[in-house]
């Protein structure tokens, strides 16, 4: 008899999706927008890690879970372009391994039936510290997109960093949002349209600003290419209405490494612009190394975001959670240190927050829901991420955020 891991781990995706989607959400129709949004059941005890997430026999009980569905659910193009990595993908394994390798140094007898996992960052309170990371184009997996994202993350009570490369423009996603928002953006070669996307968002509530600090130009895409992804025509990057041709692809002809609106030449002294109009925090997302970080301090950052970008861009750059320690040791807590990539388990939240990132973010687990399940796959991967960090809590005997420090790591 197989078991459901069984199911998941057949080669036969069809047969996959269709053991483990609920009735109705089948995945016959090639083209997902032909289907009504998957609604989803979202039943998740959020205060309760005895019961945890309450899944039936035929629901993705895992972040991999949903990949696996989601591998069906998207088209294939769009499946490729996210779950992708620069080049040979090396970073994008040893994102995954890093993790796996530490090893976790419990206690016992410690009172773990109240857990507090809040967090204070820029003076806003999280009820905990896992946030969804900046990611373009969320229409191509949904129909409803970064809509469904925004809706899925407010009832989840996550902290969703919205992305300059939406599919929607930033004010509907603000319209649509129940929960903190942030903003990501790439300081762009026309600075004046940056600024006035930045004051864009400044008007509707967004509460920190992501600066991407590591893409002068965009990563060795193999994947991207060998799938010929670009920008279905239906969609488009709607926040850049006004700048450029908003669909199609976003590279340069063969033989240019540069974009049409990315700029290689940013320096420093950016970030004093910035800050010369910035009115909510500045955070630097993409900082790996120590030197950076100490710069970003000085720069007047508000905060950083340990970040290879899900692996997207420099391959072979170290996983983030190795070189996290180094970071937060130069940054001597001066300004709040957030990590991200290949954050998949609540063991993986506790192992970055015990090497002293203040809180993580999540790229890909959240896309993969939204295509399996509309704002409710996002709602539930994050709960289920939520509740897994909880029970890490409870089981290594430390009931709060403070106590979650280095001596939970096996050396
Ligand atoms: C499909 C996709 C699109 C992304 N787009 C952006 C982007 O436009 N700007 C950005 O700063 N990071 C972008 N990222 C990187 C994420 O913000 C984040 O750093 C990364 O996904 C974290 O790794 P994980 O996917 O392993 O969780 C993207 C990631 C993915 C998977």
């Amino acid at each position: 008899m197989p078991t459901r891991r069984d199911v998941l781990r057949s080669s036969s995706s069809a047969l996959v999706a269709a053991a483990l989607l609920p009735p109705g959400r089948g995945v016959s129709s090639p083209d997902h927008r032909e289907r009504a949004p998957a609604s989803g059941p979202a039943r998740v005890a959020s205060d309760d890690i005895d019961a945890g997430p309450i899944a039936a026999e035929s629901e993705p009980v895992s972040l991999s879970d949903y990949e696996t569905l989601a591998r069906d659910r998207a088209p294939k193009m769009a499946f490729e372009y996210i779950s992708g990595g620069a080049a040979d993908e090396i970073t994008l394994k040893w994102n995954r391994e890093s993790y796996d390798k530490i090893r976790l140094r419990p206690r016992i007898f410690v009172d773990v039936s109240k857990l507090d996992t809040r967090v204070k960052l820029f003076d806003q309170e999280l009820p905990f510290p896992i946030l969804l990371a900046p990611t373009a184009y969320h229409r191509l997996v949904h129909p409803e997109g970064e809509l469904a994202t925004a809706r899925g993350a407010g009832a989840a009570g996550a902290t969703m960093v919205a992305g300059m490369l939406a599919t929607t423009p930033i004010e509907e996603i603000a319209k649509a949002a129940t929960g903190t928002l942030w903003f990501q953006t790439y300081i762009l070669k026309d600075r004046g349209f940056t600024r006035d996307l930045i004051q864009r968002a400044e008007g509707v509530g967004c509460k920190a600003l992501c600066i991407t600090s590591d893409s002068p130009v965009v990563g060795v895409r193999n994947r991207d290419a060998r799938a010929n992804f670009s920008l279905p025509p239906n969609l488009e990057r709607a926040n850049l209405r006004g700048l450029m041709r908003t669909g199609g692809n976003l590279r340069s002809p063969e033989g240019d490494i540069y974009t049409p609106i990315l700029d290689a030449s940013l320096t420093w002294k950016e970030i004093d612009w910035l800050r010369s109009f910035a009115r909510i925090p500045v955070i630097l997302k993409g900082v790996l190394n120590p030197d950076d970080a100490e710069l970003a301090v000085k720069s007047g950052a508000s905060g950083i975001i340990v970040s290879n970008h899900g692996a997207r861009n420099l391959d072979t750059v170290p996983p983030t959670i190795e070189i996290l320690p180094d970071v937060v040791e130069r940054v001597a807590g001066r300004i709040p240190v957030l990590c991200d990539s290949g954050i998949r388990r609540g063991t993986d939240v506790l192992k970055a927050l015990a090497l002293g990132a203040n809180a993580v973010l999540i790229g890909r687990p959240y896309l993969y829901g939204l295509s399996v399940g509309g704002d409710s796959g996002v709602t539930r991967v994050i709960n289920i991420l939520k509740n897994e960090f909880k029970v890490a809590m409870a089981l290594s005997g430390r009931p709060t955020i403070a106590s979650v420090d280095r001596s939970v790591i096996w050396k």
